[in-house]
């Protein structure tokens, strides 16, 4: 088997290279020029000093297998949603109240009625979440029809899995923070079913509830698994998610042919 060469690592983009001199009046650089430079000079500044670009390159510049199209860019909007979810949320975060005795649902109607564009980022917030379940099955269904589950991608998808059930637990725990009745009678319904599960059923409600009431508990509860646990696991596995992304590249579509090297195509002519 003929060794095949190593691929040189791909140019740096237009605006990292360094700039050709461009004389202004009397041969200098005017200030405009300057001020465009600028911004170069601030990323070769910290580029210097952590050698960021590097992994940069490594992440954002990758060669994808021929038949590429727009499916694969269901991952990348399964992430655009969450980042949403997550700006949204911190802002909605500033005037949450996780009080059941009517504090919750007064701090929502608030957001809502009184806060410059709080219902519009409200709505974000709750649109996104079905956005976000809708893309990530979507998603989910075009690694499987691709087969990029196979060697070597198992792992990527475990951790799939993983998100896919945390972004599920994520819709839950959201549906409840507006105690409204239906936040409040949906969620208990979700509990109970929690609670049929075999063996670990009852005890999973149970902690659902933070005890055996549902109650005050309950809703502080599952406000800290919603703002603090989840977000964090979803970032952490992302984050692993699209470092086997980039470390193994994406799956070829079923159908692409594969081609011989260029060396092999020479050698048979
Ligand atoms: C928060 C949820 C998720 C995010 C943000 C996310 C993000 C991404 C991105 C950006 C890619 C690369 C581009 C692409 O192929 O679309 C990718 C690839 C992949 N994802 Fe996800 N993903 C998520 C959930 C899932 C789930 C639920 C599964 C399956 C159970 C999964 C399995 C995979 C696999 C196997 C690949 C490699 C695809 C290939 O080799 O062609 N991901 N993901």
């Amino acid at each position: 088997m003929p060794r095949l060469p190593k691929l040189s690592a791909p140019p740096l983009p237009a605006p990292l290279q360094a700039p050709p001199p461009r004389p202004g009046e009397n041969g200098k650089r005017g200030p405009v020029e300057e001020t465009k430079e600028a911004g170069i000079a601030v990323v070769d500044w910290v580029d210097e000093r952590t050698s960021l670009s590097g992994a940069g390159r490594w992440l954002m510049f990758r060669k994808v297998p021929q038949g590429t199209n727009w499916f694969y860019t269901l991952g990348s909007a399964t992430l655009f949603a969450f980042l949403n979810q997550a700006v949204t949320g911190v802002f909605l975060a500033m005037y949450y109240r996780p009080d059941p005795a009517g504090g919750a649902y007064e701090s929502i109607r608030y957001v809502t009625n009184d806060v410059f564009l709080g219902q519009f980022v409200r709505g974000m917030h709750k649109w996104g979440s079905s956005v976000m379940v809708v893309l990530v099955f979507l998603h989910m269904g075009r690694t499987f029809f691709w087969g990029a589950y196979k060697y070597p991608r198992e792992l990527n998808w475990v951790i799939g899995v993983v998100l896919l059930i945390l972004t599920m637990v994520m819709s839950f725990t959201g549906y409840l923070l507006p105690f409204d009745q239906r936040a409040y009678w949906a969620t208990i319904v979700g509990v109970n079913i929690n609670g049929t599960g075999p063996l670990l059923g009852p005890y999973l409600s149970d902690f659902l509830r933070g005890g055996s009431e549902f109650g005050a508990t309950t809703l502080s509860r599952f406000y800290a698994i919603h703002m603090l646990l989840l977000p964090g696991a979803l970032i952490a596995l992302i984050g692993a998610h699209l470092y086997l992304v980039t470390k193994l590249g994406t799956t070829a579509p079923p159908w692409q042919k594969a081609e011989a090297p260029q060396e092999l195509r020479e050698v048979e002519v």
